[in-house]
């Protein structure tokens, strides 16, 4: 029986391309989405892929779908934390609600999805979580208080679960993306981005699929050894 994975945000950007990469090597996969109903629906007929619409930032919303999706596929052995927002500013200028909004996706979202399916991966004795971080979590970036606090926080969150979660077969693992070729990417504005790519010793932007690719690795039966890990793919930007 394949097994059954769900990407959080898993219908645009690096999302999407891991929900791909994983349906490619024989998982099924469940790609929830927060509000992009077109792209969501241009993603679903092009993959074939299940979506499913909810907040991952409410504990709620997390709660009733996951538990629609326990009755209906029986089981989750693979989640991805891929959902993330950006609200650039820098603090002197941040508002609080740009402050809760992405603490409220980005890092809420993750113990609402993590809790509600790991006590049933411990039952399993097996499971594999990724969380989708940040080259911004682990250096800073200016205008970025808000996003990078929650992407290190990841860090933190994957060791602690990683090290309560071992003895049970279950690898939490953090990957920290440098600039990938993504429409949030897009967004900055030109003039900074063009400074930024400037200073990548590989001299381009990445793209989803080479995030994709290591997802796939970690998510293997192959990878049980690989635990509490932060794997950087960011062209050579940021060695850690
Ligand atoms: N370091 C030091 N000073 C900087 C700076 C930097 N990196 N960037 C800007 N400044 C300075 C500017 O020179 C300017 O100084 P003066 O007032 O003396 O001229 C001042 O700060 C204001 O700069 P801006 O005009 O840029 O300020 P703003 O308020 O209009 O914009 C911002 C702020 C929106 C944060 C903008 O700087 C920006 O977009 N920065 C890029 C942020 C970024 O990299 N975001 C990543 C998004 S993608 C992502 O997050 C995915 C991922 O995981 C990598």
């Amino acid at each position: 029986m394949s097994k059954i994975a769900l990407v959080t945000g898993g219908t645009r950007g690096i999302g999407e391309s891991i929900s791909k990469k994983l349906k490619s090597s024989g998982i099924h996969v469940i790609a929830n989405y927060a509000s992009n109903d077109d792209s969501a629906k241009k993603f679903a007929s092009e993959s074939n892929i299940d979506v499913v619409k909810w907040d991952v930032s409410s504990f709620g919303e997390c709660e009733k779908n996951v538990s629609q999706i326990y009755e209906k596929y029986k089981n989750i052995d693979i989640l991805v934390n891929n959902a993330g927002i950006t609200r650039d500013a820098p603090l002197h200028k941040m508002s609080l609600e740009n402050w809760e909004k992405v603490v409220s996706v980005n890092l809420n979202s993750v113990f609402n999805m993590t809790s509600l399916v790991i006590n049933k991966m411990r039952e399993n004795q097996f499971g594999r979580i990724v969380h989708i971080s940040s080259i911004n979590g682990q250096k800073g970036q200016f205008g970025q208080t808000n996003y990078a606090a929650t992407k290190s926080a990841l860090i933190g969150f994957s060791k602690s679960l990683a090290l309560e979660s071992a003895s049970k077969g279950i690898t939490s693992n953090v990957i920290c993306p440098g600039y990938i070729n993504t429409e949030m990417v897009a967004a900055i504005r030109e003039d900074i981005l063009k400074s930024i790519i400037d200073t990548i010793p590989n001299k381009r932007l990445g793209e989803s699929d080479e995030i994709a690719e290591m997802v796939q690795y970690l998510i293997s039966e192959k990878a049980s050894y690989i635990n509490g890990s932060t794997i950087s793919i960011n062209g050579g930007l940021w060695m850690d």
